[in-house]
């Protein structure tokens, strides 16, 4: 296996600039990682930047004098740093630091040196910091570096790096106030500001560190003595003081700088945290980027993001976990998608190219091979079974989701659909690929309760007393599943909601982490429905989960240059033009809409059944997401925005894990799922989300420009040859010659190919 070593990114806690001033700050790693792997064989190695430069020739001159490596040893590594991107936008995360780390983290491993050996670790973590110095002219604290190598969090003063322990109960989140960090911009300001107004400086300077030595005060603990519920209130209270003085001096730096350092965005987080008890603060120099929110309640931080995505706009990104690992070698190369020229490979050369690109064996691709499945398994699965269905299985390229390649595999029966949806994302690719995030994975379990015969029927008394009781229903809802709560999962909220006099439906919200979760709801219902029924003296009916998925969405977009458009006798103004007027079709007709979707749903379902997940709960959700405001509506909208770019984006239900159901069972699922590498159901749902919106955008261009018909003639030409009995080379050439006769018929394809094949031969 070739070697492949990652670094994490980092976000401050508290003290990004008193820090520069030998206050101390708390850092911690951030789970976006740079990764550092040999040059793939094609031989299309990157260009290395200054950074890469820096830490490669530090870390081969140590190795040198070590005896380890000869003199005009090792090439520098290739390092992927896609995870540090949203769309085209790049997240101030350090990820300088973190190439940094991984390629002295990459050369260490590959002479032998684990780089989280302790007798190695320090090394790497001088190595980092003197190569990271040099390639960016010195000026940084360097605690970013000590993030990316050593991990976990860190209490970080004038160069020196101490792990600490995170606060137990204190739980973290990212919300992104929608603009890239200006650090160096405002840094500059800063210094500049300090130079003309010392005493102004100093003021700012002297609250920002005391901010900072209060919160670490108050985070520290001694690890083998947690504080106790009073305990975490209290140490809380004082987090949240440290903070508002963070923001306060902020505020004089911002006057001292004359630059915006709390924009609106931030400013409006801010507030809606705190406003929820919760406290928020920019993290980094900011400017825009990411604003840290604490909470000593998960669902807290759950019930403000949505708050913030549904009227502000503004987004919690579930995916950036605090807390990281530092160094560490990776199993797996970074999915490279794409794969020029793939559609024309045989299918065992399709296979060696996903299993160069992904880091698979052959040996593993061979599952793919028909009857893997087969019918004794099948026969376990369900009843009454007398064999098998099998359909193709293909891999879309060129998919790129928050700076991350996918190879999607795709199971669908009808043509097009998949070379669409690949011909599509690279459009996509060309205007910095899929943004995407998704709500937090809360499902609705539902308890119907109706009136007892004999009893007096109030529904608003009794929705009120399960209200009142909400708390107690919820750790009785939690009992139902503890290994859910070891998760991290586990109920959040309880919704008494009357829906005629004579029925009251209650909804509890669960968090089912990375299940698709329907066997865990139906089993908190059924836990809670006794207990609404004492409480109320109605009668539970119904208790079963609820497949409007719509408090578990996936959300994506994309913005795409007019040029990537073009083709077909077409100018990219022109399409970008077409697609926004289908866009309005759809919106404005639910005949359309229901067309329009369809075709989101050639690549959403493909991905769905690929990877074993229950399509009809997908296909229910949808749809019914789809008319959540009492009209069938398109899930995608195509809009063109200042700069003339086409804009797309969609919300959709995504009920789908990665754990469970026939993603464990069936094991080209489990392959279709390593192929893609997705680690959470989170992750799945958005590139699904992304599927569709591909699908989307590839037939209303095709609408908008052509017509459906030709490229679709095309593809059925080549099925038509297919079924003639073609092979090889023959396939594309029959379909070839079936379009230009303009009859795509089974005896017209036998008849061809009884010509092409009486034809002499003149390639010998
Ligand atoms: C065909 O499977 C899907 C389309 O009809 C979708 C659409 O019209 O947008 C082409």
């Amino acid at each position: 296996m070739s070697i492949s070593v990652s670094a994490p990114g980092k976000a401050f806690l508290i003290g990004e600039y008193a820090v520069l001033e030998g206050a101390p700050s708390l850092v911690t790693a951030v789970d976006v990682r740079a990764v550092a792997h040999a040059p793939r064989e094609d031989g299309r190695g990157q260009q290395p930047t200054s950074v890469v430069a820096c830490a490669h020739a530090r870390v081969v001159e140590y190795l040198q004098q070590a005896g380890v490596a000869a003199a005009g040893d090792d090439g520098h590594p290739d390092v992927d740093t896609g995870r540090f991107y949203l769309g085209a936008r790049k997240l101030g995360l350090g990820s300088s630091a973190a190439v940094t780390a991984a390629v002295v983290g990459y050369h260490l491993a590959a002479h032998g040196l684990d780089p989280r050996d302790p007798e190695v670790l320090p090394d790497a973590l001088e190595l980092a910091m003197a190569a990271h110095a040099e390639a960016q002219g010195g000026g940084g604290s360097g605690a970013d570096v000590a993030a990316a190598v050593l991990g976990g969090t860190l209490r970080f003063e004038q160069g020196k790096a101490v792990p600490v322990h995170p606060l137990p109960g204190l739980h973290l989140a990212f919300v992104d106030a929608g603009y890239p960090a200006i650090t160096s911009e405002l840094v500059r300001r800063v210094r500049q500001g300090q130079a003309a107004h010392p005493a102004r400086y100093s003021a700012a300077m002297d609250v920002l560190a005391d901010a900072s030595r209060s919160f670490i005060d108050a985070y520290l603990f001694d690890g083998d003595d947690p504080p106790d519920d009073d305990g975490l209130r209290e140490r809380f209270e004082r987090l949240r003081k440290a903070t508002a003085t963070h923001n306060h001096g902020l505020r004089l730096l911002q006057e001292l700088a004359g630059a915006t350092f709390i924009t609106a965005e931030i400013a409006t987080i801010v507030e809606q945290a705190e406003a929820m008890g919760l406290c928020a603060k920019p993290s980094g120099a900011s400017g825009g980027d990411l604003v840290l929110i604490m909470a000593t309640d998960r669902s807290a931080l759950d019930r403000l993001g949505e708050r913030l995505r549904r009227v502000h706009g503004l987004v919690l990104r579930t995916d950036l976990s605090a807390h990281a690992e530092g160094l560490r070698a990776e199993q797996r190369l970074p999915t490279n998608s794409r794969l020029a020229g793939f559609f024309k490979l045989s299918v065992e050369n399709r296979r060696r190219a996903v299993a160069e690109a992904t880091g698979l064996s052959m040996d593993r691709l061979r599952e793919l091979d028909a009857g893997s499945f087969g019918v004794q398994r099948a026969n376990h699965m369900i009843e009454n079974v007398v064999g098998t269905l099998e359909l193709p299985l293909a891999i879309a390229t060129n998919f790129r989701i928050n700076g991350r390649d996918f190879l999607v595999p795709m199971c669908v029966e009808e043509a097009s659909v998949v070379a669409a949806a690949s011909n599509a994302a690279k459009m996509i690719r060309a205007g910095g690929g899929f943004a995407a995030h998704s709500d937090p994975p809360w499902m609705i379990a539902q308890v119907q309760l109706t009136p007892a015969l004999d009893a007096p029927a109030d529904a608003e008394a009794a929705a009120h007393a399960i209200r009142e009781a909400a708390e107690r229903l919820l750790v009785l809802a939690d009992e139902a599943h503890p290994r859910l709560l070891i998760r991290g999962g586990g109920a959040r909220e309880l919704e008494a909601r009357v829906v005629d006099p004579a029925m009251l439906v209650v909804h509890v919200l669960v968090d089912c982490q990375d299940a698709m979760g329907a066997n865990l709801l139906n089993t908190v219902a059924e836990t809670v429905a006794p207990e609404l029924e004492a409480l109320t003296g109605w009668q539970a009916g119904l208790r079963i989960l609820s497949n409007l998925s719509d408090r578990r969405c996936a959300h994506v977009s994309a913005r795409i240059p007019p040029e990537a458009l073009a083709g077909r006798g077409y100018t990219g103004p022109q399409v970008v033009d077409g697609i926004v007027s289908a866009s309005r079709f759809a919106e404005l007709d639910p005949y359309r809409a229901t067309t329009h979707n369809k075709g989101i749903m050639n690549g959403v379902d493909a991905v769905v059944l690929a990877t074993g997940n229950d399509w009809r709960a997908m296909e229910a959700s949808a749809h019914a997401y789809a008319a959540r405001d009492g009209r069938y509506e398109p899930l995608a909208i195509w809009r063109k925005d200042e700069a003339g770019w086409l804009e797309g984006r969609m919300s959709l239900p995504a009920a789908v894990g990665v754990v469970g159901g026939a993603t464990r069972t069936h094991p080209v699922a489990r392959l279709a799922l390593e192929i893609l590498g997705c680690q959470s159901g989170a992750e799945l749902g958005q590139v699904m989300a992304a599927a569709g919106l591909a699908s989307n955008l590839a037939a209303l261009r095709a609408l908008a420009t052509e017509g459906i018909s030709r490229g679709h003639m095309s593809l059925h030409a080549r099925s038509v040859a297919l079924g003639a009995g073609a092979t090889g080379p023959e396939v594309e050439a029959l379909a070839r010659a079936l379009v230009e006769h303009g009859e795509i018929k089974a005896e017209r394809a036998m008849l061809l190919l009884q010509q092409m094949r009486a034809r002499p031969r003149t390639d010998s």
